[in-house]
């Protein structure tokens, strides 16, 4: 078993710190925030994610995962140490390279010994030469060490799900060794281990979340001409996905995708891609048809109402995506700000992020159930998926409200049903 520092805190520290404790390792989890740590060494996980809260505390008690903010104490006695630290977009669509450049050196002040430093983190392809250069820089001279590159594919809502049932594990590196033995801590998960350059792996995240967000923006196109033409999206999607060559999944058209991978990571690419002198053409158009995608959703209430101004309209979900609290470039969140931006009365509600959103958005009103949010509204729109809008009772929502308008960003329900209720019904892509 092994003893790995893991650095930031953040979602996929926490996720990866818990599991390789899980699997018998010493974990120290790293941060700078003092009181981050302090929360979880006092057993509070600071994000919601079904499973973590056990997990961190199952392997607390049996003292494989500790917390501490002192580099000092952890990366000395570590084998591995993680890079998990966060990577957001700048201004102009790069990614801001700050945390890891300083998460890097404080690796190098403490390096003992031989370490086997992991960038887990999204990083521009070369970050792990940087990295390499940061770290050599700061350590001392009799201290060796590699840097393998190892991104992580977790989803947000299914993260310890995934930590344990990876599709597979991707290793760069230029020294083969320095993989082979990241590979060993990963052996007993099973899962397909790919070991190739550095610049390779860091690429291969990249073109993964690039291909899945290229196949959302392309249904959301599709359904964009199913609408005029009068196909349904949704059996459109179904058909083509019994082709084994294009599959069943991420064929979902909505108001678009969002959250901290995506948009960020796709923004990054086409930046990487300009800057190295090519023209990512579709990268751009993936990105454009997205952002259209919310506001062509508002269009078609403006559609049905004309001016928004003044008029009450209730708004079901906030967060990214169904599961999860997180609102990060949340397609939900442009929604309710271009509606509070038209003048609308908007009332909110979310099951987990409407403490977030009515921080980020102070403008609308935010319902304590679904219910409230809908009394005397004269539209309901759906930008997030969650179960508890698929379960509502729709009849007595149609009761509340002052006109039954029905805007399903999200395509959750049947068209036919709701209709047969007597609410006018919109979704995306479902022009039959
Ligand atoms: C994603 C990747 O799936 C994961 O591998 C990577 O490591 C991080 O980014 P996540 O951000 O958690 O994970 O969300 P995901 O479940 O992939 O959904 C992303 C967005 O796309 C959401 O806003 C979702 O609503 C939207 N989406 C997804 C669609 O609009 N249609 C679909 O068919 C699928």
């Amino acid at each position: 078993m092994a003893v790995i520092s893991i650095i930031g805190m953040g979602y996929v520290g926490l996720v990866y710190g818990a599991a390789f404790a899980d699997l018998g390792n010493q974990v120290y989890g790293v941060d700078i925030d003092t009181d981050k740590v302090a929360k979880l060494q006092r057993g509070v996980v600071p994000i919601y994610e079904p499973g973590l809260d056990e997990l961190i505390r199952r392997n607390r008690e049996a003292g494989r995962l500790r917390f501490t903010t002192d580099y000092a104490e952890a990366v000395p006695a570590s084998e591995f140490v993680f890079i998990c630290v966060g990577t957001p977009s700048t201004f102009d669509g790069d990614a801001d390279m700050r945390a890891v450049r300083s998460a890097a050196e404080m690796i190098g002040r403490n390096l003992r010994g031989y370490t086997i430093v992991v960038n887990k983190s999204t990083m521009p392809i070369g970050s792990g030469d940087l990295v390499t250069q940061l770290i050599a820089e700061a350590k001392p001279a009799e201290a060796t060490f590699a840097v393998v590159s190892n991104p992580e594919f977790l989803r947000e809502g299914s993260a310890v799900y995934d930590v344990f049932h990876p599709s597979r594990i991707v290793l760069g590196a230029d020294d083969r060794e320095a993989a082979e033995t990241v590979a060993e801590l990963y052996r007993v998960l099973n899962a397909p281990i790919l070991i190739t350059d550095r610049r390779s792996a860091e690429m291969i995240k990249y073109a993964s979340n690039a291909i899945l967000a290229t196949r959302i923006s392309f249904i959301n196109e599709i359904a964009q001409i199913c609408e005029q033409l009068g196909a349904d999206i949704k059996v459109v999607a179904q058909g083509m996905g019994y082709d084994p060559r294009i599959g069943p999944h991420f064929l979902e058209a909505g108001i678009g995708f969002g959250g901290s991978c995506f948009p960020k990571d796709v923004r990054a690419l086409a930046y990487m891609a300009e800057e190295a002198g090519c023209h990512p053409q579709l990268l751009h158009t993936v990105l454009e048809i997205n952002q259209d995608q919310r506001r062509r959703f508002v269009r078609k209430l403006q559609d049905l109402l004309g001016s928004l101004h003044g008029r009450p309209i209730a708004l079901w979900g906030l967060s990214f995506k169904q599961d999860t609290d997180d609102i990060r470039e949340s397609p939900a969140i442009d929604v309710l700000r271009l509606l509070v931006q038209r003048g609308a009365e908007v009332t909110a509600y979310d099951p987990v992020a409407m403490p977030h959103a009515a921080a980020l958005v102070p403008e609308a009103r935010y319902a304590p159930d679904p219910y409230s949010a809908v009394e005397g509204a004269d539209a309901l729109l759906i930008a997030t998926p969650w179960n508890e809008f698929k379960q509502a009772d729709l009849s007595r929502v149609k009761e509340l409200m002052r006109t039954p308008i029905l805007l399903d960003g999200r395509n959750i329900y049947e068209p036919a049903d709701v209709r047969a209720l007597g609410f006018v019904y919109v979704g995306v892509g479902r022009g039959v």
